[in-house]
């Protein structure tokens, strides 16, 4: 029955036939709150937000007042002797008052104990609702089913005066809440919407259209707007002065009980029998503009206002705190400004709304110029604009004069001003030359803007979904247009290069150079650059780009409550992408000093990302990045200078890893040293063949208990008396006896009697279960051979040979290359192997081969 928003916490409340009363969240679309009232219909339910209240009047007579916040009741008593109609809450005093069927309006004061101040008696029928004069508190006014309006005065409890004129009862009023009419509307059961002068008390205007009953009537306090509803299911929406029908709204909820806008808000809620809405209207932007000298200038409703960031004087800035400006009326516009925006050079400034436009001087908001349009754009030249005149008109101006108007080939539903002329229709977007309007280019997109870089180099082209970055090749399309060449009907074929699609949406931006600075439809500011894009804030609510001021290093931002808050960018940083982005080194190094220490790491992953890795390592600071880069890079002294002073274990192995790509071997060897990284030594050194490398990382890894690599180091160099004796100390004592019989025969009975020992400790059995050589000398044939050949292997082993002498060595040793005498027994196996070579299936010298 009942709607009511709350003016600072994102409410409404609802008032319910069914007898409750419930609080929404419309902004997280939650209930938050429910009050069962009774069991009768609760026509009517108000926030009292200095109070914590909701107050509720109900068909049981009672007026009941609870607090939101602890959901008590404070109050709570019978107001009327029928059903209560309506609450209006007083803006300033302690009142409420209250109208009902049984004709009375009342005043209540809840600071004398909700005592009744005072009853207004002269209806002859039901009150429907009341309202207080926005203009003048101490006025209110009725409407009630006796057909009349009535307008009283706090105070005196008759009339002042009576308005007659609608045929049924009147249902619903509201007071237009703007300074320049004395205007009330009503709504009536003759299916009628009255506007009404209240100072000379005449009918001013009807609204016809609704089929059935009207229930609600409201002048939007906001936008010039009337909202209208009833019970035929629709709310109508009309321009408050033209009352033209804008817009019918049917969202088949049956009928229309209530509609209630908001103060400095754009949102209406509506009440149905079968649920509430919340509705937007109008443009979420604000009108607001900003000139590049920092002059910012706005519409609150229709009147123009001023603040100049200069005048701020040099108070700390906080990014993102909102800035209080001093503010200066400029006057009233003759329109609703539903939008403002300078002209380049920021001498004029041009508002548009109601198919009007009125172009002003910005110094003293003097019109200059006007005319109808439903769109109005701004050339790139200062003295330049165009308007689009119906869906099929453009019309350009030059020096305040009509200089040409021409019909696009598909129409014009949209205009974008800039470095060309842009115009949007079903077949995309096309480019016109503002001199000639010739066709530059059309291209096939539904562009929701089109941001041109100052320049006119780079254009960004906004769609819903994505943004475009183009670059606009002026010689190109200089030579074309002379020779005719690669001009087909779509315009210029080498007019643009498409730079970059970025996945985001653009809300409003701007560029600064060759840097493209938006906010995206996730309240992000960022900026674009060379395919890179760069968050400079989240920001916690919709803002909208007014401007950035090189000389502040700031960025300007609206709301649109007109709250203009600011976010540092160095000019030095974007000039240097500029630069980076047009080659321009020389350009570059003389910006790079200017910017401070702390943003070059930031500029050197620009660099970086562009693939100027040698100018990225030359300006970043942070040394991980360096390292990653010298890395890249291949700077070797660089990156070792990076790696000492960050003594990491990491950084040394990722410098071996390189060091050894480039065939630094002594350098990657210490590398390899500081990073402890025993494996990658072994490798190195078995692969470069470098004994003393081997002979010193056996030690370093024996000492720094790296036993596998000291094990296959001492091997490798042939000594067998370290591997052995590497094994006892590590306990492995198995190991280290086959190792012996292997290899050391001479020390086999010394491990296994060593093994005998240890294995006794846990399993006596299994250790008396071995047996040691010296005492079964039978079950080991071949021994006495085997000491033989160690003794001779011996002096064979003391010479490492270098693998350079490979393929000088013979299938074996042979016994002429030795001035050791070889034993008896020795040469025979020799001879008998040779001999036997050929008759040895090819597999059994296989897993021999493998076996070694
Ligand atoms: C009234 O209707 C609302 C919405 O359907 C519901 O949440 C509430 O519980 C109902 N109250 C009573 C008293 O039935
Ligand atoms: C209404 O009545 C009050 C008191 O009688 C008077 O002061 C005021 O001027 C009247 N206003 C109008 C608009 O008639
Ligand atoms: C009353 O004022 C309105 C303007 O608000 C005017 O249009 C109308 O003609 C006036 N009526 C009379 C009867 O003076
Ligand atoms: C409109 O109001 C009349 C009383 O004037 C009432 O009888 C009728 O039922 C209402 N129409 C609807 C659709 O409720
Ligand atoms: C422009 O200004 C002139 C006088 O300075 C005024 O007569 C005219 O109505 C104004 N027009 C608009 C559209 O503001
Ligand atoms: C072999 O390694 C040693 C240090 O372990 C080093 O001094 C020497 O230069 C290396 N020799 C070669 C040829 O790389």
């Amino acid at each position: 029955k009942s709607v009511d928003l709350h003016p600072t916490e994102p409410w409404m409340v609802a008032s319910l036939y069914n007898g409750s009363v419930c609080v929404w969240n419309h902004e997280t679309q939650t209930l938050v709150k429910t009050f069962e009232v009774c069991d009768l219909p609760v026509r009517v339910a108000k926030f009292v937000a200095r109070k914590h209240w909701v107050i509720a009047g109900a068909d049981d007579m009672q007026i009941r007042v609870f607090n939101y916040n602890t959901l008590e009741r404070a109050h709570m008593f019978e107001a009327h002797s029928d059903y209560i109609r309506c609450i209006a809450v007083h803006p300033t005093q302690p009142y409420i008052l209250t109208s009902s069927d049984d004709m009375l309006i009342k005043l209540w004061d809840w600071d004398r104990k909700w005592v009744c101040g005072q009853v207004f008696e002269g209806h002859t029928h039901y009150v429907m609702q009341i309202v207080i004069n926005p203009k003048d508190n101490n006025q209110f006014a009725s409407a009630s089913l006796d057909r009349t309006i009535k307008v009283w005065q706090l105070g005196s409890s008759s009339p002042n005066f009576t308005l007659e004129g609608h045929e049924k009862g009147v249902n619903c009023i509201d007071y237009y809440s703007g300074g320049d009419k004395p205007y009330l509307i009503s709504g009536a059961d003759d299916r009628l919407v009255k506007i009404w002068d209240y100072q000379n008390k005449t009918c001013v205007q009807t609204l016809e259209g609704h089929t059935q009953n009207v229930s609600c009537v409201s002048f939007h306090p906001e936008l010039p707007i009337i909202l209208t509803g009833s019970e035929d299911g629709t709310v109508r929406v009309w321009h408050s002065s033209t009352y033209r029908l804008e817009n019918t709204l049917n969202y088949g909820m049956e009928r229309v009980w209530c509609v209630c806008g908001q103060r400095g808000a754009n949102s209406v809620a509506l009440g149905y029998d079968e649920g509430s809405i919340i509705i937007k209207l109008g443009r979420e932007e604000p009108a607001m503009s900003m000139d590049s000298n920092g002059k910012i200038m706005w519409a609150k409703h229709s009147e123009v206002q001023q603040a100049n960031l200069k005048a701020m004087g040099e108070a700390e800035i906080q990014d993102g705190e909102r800035l209080s400006l001093a503010v200066k009326d400029m006057g009233s516009c003759e329109i609703y400004p539903q939008t403002i925006q300078h002209n380049p050079n920021g001498r004029f400034v041009v508002v548009c709304g109601d198919g009007e436009y009125i172009i002003y001087t910005a110094m003293a908001l003097r019109n200059k110029s006007f005319g109808s349009a439903q769109e109005f754009v701004w050339g790139h030249d200062s003295s330049e604009y165009a308007t689009r005149e119906s869906t099929s008109m453009v019309k350009i101006f030059k020096n305040f004069k009509e200089n040409k108007y021409f019909k696009p080939d598909f129409g014009a539903e949209g205009i974008h001003g800039g470095f060309l002329l842009g115009v949007r229709s079903v077949s995309g977007l096309a480019f016109y030359d503002w001199e000639n309007t010739e066709l530059v280019r059309r291209i096939e997109i539904q562009p929701k803007h089109v941001f041109w870089s100052e320049s006119g180099e780079l254009v960004c082209i906004a769609t819903e979904e994505s943004f475009f970055v183009l670059r606009y090749l002026a010689e190109k399309v200089a030579t074309a247009q002379e020779t005719k060449e690669g001009v087909t009907e779509d315009g210029i074929e080498d007019a643009f290069e498409v730079l970059g699609e970025i996945q985001e949406v653009v809300k409003t931006g701007l560029w600064v150079g060759d840097c493209f600075i938006y906010t995206s439809s996730v309240n992000r500011l960022n900026y674009y650059v060379g395919g890179e894009i760069v968050t400079v804030a989240h920001l916690d609510r919709t803002m909208y780009l007014l401007g950035y001021i090189p000389k502040d290093d700031r960025l300007y931002l609206g709301d649109k409550e007109l709250n203009i808050v600011t976010y540092s960018l160095l000019v030095s940083v974007l000039e240097y992408q500029t630069a980076v982005m047009r080659r321009d080194f020389g350009m570059a190094d003389r910006v790079l000093p200017t910017i401070p220490k702390e943003m070059r790491t930031r500029v050197a992953h620009f660099l970086e990302k562009q693939g100027f890795m040698q100018q990225a390592l030359a300006v970043s600071t942070d040394s991980e990045h360096r390292f990653e880069l010298a890395l890249q890079l291949g700077e070797l002294k660089i990156a070792y200078q990076l790696a000492v002073e960050a003594e990491s274990e990491q950084k040394w192995k990722q410098l071996a890893e390189l060091a050894t790509t480039k065939c630094q071997f002594v350098l990657a060897q210490e590398c390899l040293h500081h990073a402890q990284d025993y494996g990658g030594l072994l490798l190195l050194a078995t692969a470069s063949g470098n004994t003393t490398m081997v002979g010193k990382l056996a030690e370093g890894a024996e000492r720094d208990g790296k036993t596998n690599v000291a094990f296959l180091t001492y091997f490798l160099q042939g000594k067998l008396d370290k591997c052995l004796e590497l094994l006892i100390k590590t306990n492995r004592l198995p190991e280290a006896a086959f190792l012996a019989r292997t290899y050391l025969p001479s020390h086999v009975s010394r491990v296994v009697n060593l093994w005998k020992e240890s294995l006794g400790k846990v399993n006596q059995k299994a250790a008396d279960a071995l047996a040691n050589p010296t005492d079964y000398s039978n079950l080991f044939p071949g021994l006495q051979e085997a000491f033989l050949a160690e003794e001779y292997l011996k002096e064979t082993h003391v010479r490492l040979r270098p693998a350079a002498e490979y393929p000088l060595i013979t299938v074996n040793m042979s016994p002429i290359e030795h001035s050791v005498p070889v034993p008896a027994n020795i040469q025979q196996l020799h001879i008998a192997i040779e001999e036997e070579w050929d008759n040895i299936p090819q597999a059994t010298i296989n897993s021999l081969i493998n076996s070694m």
